[in-house]
This record gives C-alpha cells, structure tokens and sequence, in this order.
C-alpha cells in the first residue's frame, strides 16, 4: 500500500506496476544482519504461514545490501523484480524490511495465521532516514505491571513505526518491578501493594485488590535482545531519590520517617522519599549501576522527578549534608544522587538521562535532560548546553484523555486536559522559541504512557493508539497535514486491527 506507509518516508517515487511475491520468498542479506532478516521470516510466518529462504539459491526477491553511504538509521529500497534493500546500520536493514512489508496488504501484519496465496508490491524507490535520533516511548510498569508478552508486543508495535526507544519505568511509590541480587526486599515487599485506588484518584475509593509483578533479570534480558532486533533500545529507568516509597516499605533504614511505610495505595506523589546518608547513596549507585548492567551501553534514566523536600528540611541529618556541603536550598540535596549516579554510569559507558528538575541543581556534565513539565523546560536546557528529549506533558502524555467526549474512560486529568491524536500531529518536537543554534541539542521527542490509570493490554493499546502513529510521523520528520494524514493513518489502521491492537476508534470528520 503506497499510500499508506506510517510513518511517510522522506522520499517516494512512484514508478508503475507491480511485482508478485509468493511464498517462498528468496531473501539474501549479510551475514551481520542475518538476525534482522530472521525476525521478519518470523513475522511472515505468523502472519500468512509464508516461509523466508534466507541466503539460499537465487534468483533473489529481496537483496539486502550493507552500503556505506546511508546515514544512520537510513535506507534506501528499489521495489523491482528483485526488491533491493540498502542501508549501513541493523536500524537501517530492520526499517527497509518494515517499510517494504506496509507496501504489502494489511494482512502481512496480522498476529494469527491469515493464508495468503500471492501478494503484489508496487513497483517504487524510498531514499528515507529519520530527522530525529531519540524516537522514545515511556511505558510506567510501576503503576501497573505489565507482563513480559505484553511489553514485547508494545516492542513490536514500536518497531512497526520505526519508534527507537522504550523507556521503562521501573519503580515508583507504588512498586519496584525488577529483582536485584543482594536487596530481595525490593522484589517480595516492594513489588507487591495491597491495595489501588478505584476511580480516580480524587474520589477517595480502595479497590482493595493485591497487585503485584516484579520482572526477574532473565526477563528483562530476553526482552532486551528481542527489542534490540527490532532496532529497539531499552531505556531503563529507577526513579529515586522521590518516587521512592515502594523501596522505603522495602528498607525503611533508607527513609527519613521512624513510621513503618507499606507500598504506596494512593496516586500522587509521596512525600517520603529516600535519606541522604551515605548507605542510601550507596544503595541507589548500586541499584542502579545493577539495572544499568543488563542494558550494556544503553543510555540509562536516572528520574529525579518530583522529588519533595519536606522530610530532608525537618531532618537534622539532612541539614548537617546541606552545611558540609554548603547548600542553601534542601533542593541541592538532590545533586548528590545525579552527581553520583552520573559518575558511575558514564565510568561504566552509559549515556545519563534525567528529567528536567536536574535543572534545580547542578546538572552532571552531558546529563541528557528529559522535558516533561513544558517545552520551555527543553528550551532552558539547551540553552544551557544541554541535549534535550522533548516529552511535554501538554503534548506528549498519552495517559491525558483522547478527547473531551464525556464517555471517554477515567484518565490522569479531567478535560480540559486532553491530547488528541489531532494534537500529536501538530506538535513541533523543536521548541518553537529555541534559537536556530541551539536546535542541534534537541535529540528527538518521546510519548509517555503513564499507568495509573491504564491496567490492561487493551486499554494501553487505547491509549497508545492511534496517538502513537500520528507521534512517528513527527518524530520521524515527516509530519504534513492533518488532511495530508489522515488517509493514511486510515489505511494503517488496518495493519493496527491486523495486529489486534485494540486503538481508539477515529472519530467521524
Ligand atoms: C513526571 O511526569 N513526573 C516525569
């Protein structure tokens, strides 16, 4: 489908014609990439029971070719009788093999077996490659746990709309999600709370139903490798020092408070959060440096959102850190963890990110800020120096309601905070202030998928889509109208039912 491809690629040319493909497809690529061709022997099979010949006898149907002169992440594909496929980087191959599968029916997506006699591809050549670097979904598995089928087929997804990063949220007030050698309370107290609330928050209400999920280390290797053939990187994220009491139930030594804490039942932020004593410096460098470690030269997010300071300025200990240190604002306190933490990272080669209230304090040097709480925050950063991920909330929390229909279900927000898929589109991932030599900090945009009040696989794929779509297109650079889109998202939808995600349904023109 042509006309369909989500996200457009930067350069189409249509010539006429088509060619047949019927199953065995003859497939040659390098030796390096032979696992990218894999996966989509693998999504061939599922989809239509067609079997890939990789590198066996020619003639070929699709040729992949390693060149040097793509950029990273592009490619370039010719649609003749044999399709070729060129790129210089896996990212590149694994993009030239998805574009070439939305030139195919819908079908080639579907999640079940859907038999196929023959297909027809237009004849066309793509010279494409994405504008932005950081192309980034959040998924908060703290909130809500989400299993690891679900998170690989969230991985698919991203793939499928050449979307690069899935930053995962691993901890909050509300549970701790990932087993760490020599802490098992994190996992058998901290990964488990008794109780949610029903409704929205505001509404006072328990559910009083345990919820529980915690991802052990083979778990989240394995969704590492699957993530990274599809030209995913895992961004793992521990969220301390606020954010902090699902640990603090776990190690009350860690906090400031004498009273026993249990894993946070309410939404919201907590006001304990973790002690600045040297053991709780040690814990969160060591956690973290443990996470980290499953995610070899993946950049890591070390949080520091919302971090309250209350506990820290009634605490004589924390005062006595703010004298040896000369700090005036309890706020500063926060700079010990991002010191520290971004220290041991980089030592270990992981690029740092944090969210924008590192701006607060000091900001470790080539600290990567994440700028949630408006674009002006990303502004701020770059003009500091910084490089920026554009994730505002105003356009890019994707838990903020679809619409301001009244039958829309409960969300973070009441309308008028609502972001449409509509709103997506038009978002400019470049702050519309940031002067010209400060764009080149912006290294892309991420979408965030908040969980409080998403607990399903269907209602993460209501929220997710088509939001989602309208997202790749612009952090991919290719974004045009709204009447330009719109057709075309139509026509990807198809894939999206195919695949079974459950989207919102569009609303009628
Ligand atoms: C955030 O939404 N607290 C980053």
């Amino acid at each position: 489908m042509r006309d369909g491809l989500l996200p457009r690629p930067q350069e189409l040319t249509a010539a006429s014609g088509t060619i047949s493909w019927t199953s065995p497809i003859r497939l040659r690529v390098p030796v390096e990439w032979r696992s990218v061709a894999e996966t989509f022997a693998t999504d061939l099979a599922r989809a239509v029971g067609w079997m890939v010949d990789i590198n066996g006898d020619g003639p070929w149907d699709i040729e992949l070719r390693h060149v040097e002169d793509c950029v990273d992440e592009g490619y370039r594909l010719a649609v003749d009788q044999t399709a070729i496929l060129e790129a210089g980087d896996r990212a590149g191959a694994a993009y030239a093999l998805t574009t070439l599968r939305q030139l195919g029916p819908a079908q080639l997506w579907s999640s079940t077996r859907s038999p196929l006699d023959s297909f027809e591809v237009p004849r066309v050549r793509i010279e494409d490659a994405p504008r932005f670097a950081w192309r980034g979904v959040h998924l908060d598995v703290a909130r809500h746990f989400f299993d690891v089928a679900t998170v690989r087929r969230l991985i698919d997804l991203l793939g499928a709309h050449r979307l690069n990063r899935l930053h995962l949220h691993l901890n909050d007030d509300q549970g701790w999600r990932v087993e760490v050698p020599g802490w098992p309370r994190l996992s058998d107290v901290g990964s488990r709370r008794r109780s949610s609330p029903l409704g929205h928050d505001d509404d006072g209400l328990d559910d009083d139903v345990a919820h529980a999920g915690c991802y052990s280390v083979t778990d989240l290797a394995a969704l590492r490798d699957h993530a990274c053939a599809r030209g995913v990187t895992i961004v793992p994220e521990i969220d301390l020092p606020g954010h902090a009491q699902a640990v603090l139930a776990a190690y009350p030594q860690l906090g400031n408070s004498p009273e026993p804490l249990e894993v946070w039942t309410r939404w919201g932020i907590s006001p304990h959060v973790m002690n600045v004593s040297p053991a709780a410096l040690d814990f969160t460098e060591e956690v973290v440096r443990f996470v980290a470690g499953l995610f070899p030269s993946s950049p890591v997010h070390i949080g520091g959102d919302e971090c309250p300071t209350h506990e820290w300025e009634s605490s004589h200990a924390a005062k006595r850190v703010m004298e040896e240190h000369g700090f005036v604002d309890a706020r500063q306190l926060q700079g010990l963890f991002s010191a520290r933490l971004a220290a041991a990272l980089h030592a270990d080669g992981h690029p740092v990110v944090a969210w924008d209230e590192v701006l607060d304090a000091e900001v470790p040097e080539d600290t990567v800020v994440m700028a949630w709480r408006s674009p002006s925050k990303g502004e701020e950063a770059a003009r500091r120096g910084l490089d920026v991920v554009m994730a505002p909330m105003q356009f890019l929390y994707l838990d903020w309601l679809n619409s301001a229909a009244p039958d829309e279900p409960v969300a973070q927000a009441p309308a008028p905070y609502v972001t449409t898929w509509e709103k997506v589109y038009r978002y400019s991932v470049i702050p519309l202030h940031l002067e010209p030599e400060f764009h080149r900090r912006v290294l892309g945009a991420q979408a965030q998928l908040w969980s409080e009040y998403i607990a399903t696989r269907d209602h993460l794929d209501y929220m997710a889509f088509p939001r989602l779509c309208a997202f790749s297109e612009v952090a991919w650079g290719t974004a045009t109208t709204l009447d330009d889109f719109r057709p075309r998202l139509e026509i990807h939808l198809e894939r999206l039912a195919a695949m079974g995600v459950a989207y919102r349904p569009l609303d009628p023109v």
